[in-house]
């Protein structure tokens, strides 16, 4: 068995996959050493949208991240590397665009702090959680 340290979850957000940019981006994620334990394309809609989302209910941008994230197909995909997590959010960049470093996948990708190409999952467990929430056991290598 395969250590769910050593995973985490993506999602390519609508921006990207309407401007091209999904090939490029996975394309970064292999060269990067990232292995593919599952992948596929899917579109939420609102309610599912808002429940992957739900730490952020809250938030003045909830509506406008829900309404964007339904908004067209996404491709979700569950990688594995060592330390797969904190590799990840590296190689993604910061959440704003205009604030991540150069060469990461937000500053080569992202539209804007709210369209921002990809999501890279924030711990471990969110990891299995949202992993979880896309795959079944089925459909993991
Ligand atoms: P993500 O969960 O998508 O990987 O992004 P993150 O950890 O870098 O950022 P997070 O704080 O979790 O925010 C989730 C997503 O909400 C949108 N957002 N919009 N308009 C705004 O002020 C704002 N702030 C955040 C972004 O799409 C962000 O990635
Ligand atoms: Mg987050």
């Amino acid at each position: 068995m395969c250590n769910m340290s050593n995973r985490t979850f993506t999602m390519i957000k609508p921006d990207a996959m309407k401007n091209g940019h999904a090939g490029a981006i996975i394309d970064k994620i292999i060269k990067k050493g990232f292995k593919v334990v599952a992948l596929k394309q899917i579109r939420l809609d609102a309610e599912k949208a808002g429940e992957f989302y739900a730490i952020h209910r809250e938030r003045p941008f909830f509506g406008e991240l829900v309404s964007f994230m339904s908004s067209g197909p996404v491709i979700a995909a569950i990688l594995e590397k060592e330390n797969a997590v904190n590799d990840f959010r590296a190689l993604i960049g910061a959440t704003d665009p205009a604030k991540a470093d150069e060469g990461t996948i937000r500053k080569l990708f992202a539209t804007s702090l709210g369209e921002n190409a990809i999501h890279g999952s924030d711990s471990d467990e969110n990891a299995r959680i949202e992993g979880d929430f896309f795959f079944s056991v089925l459909e993991r290598i």
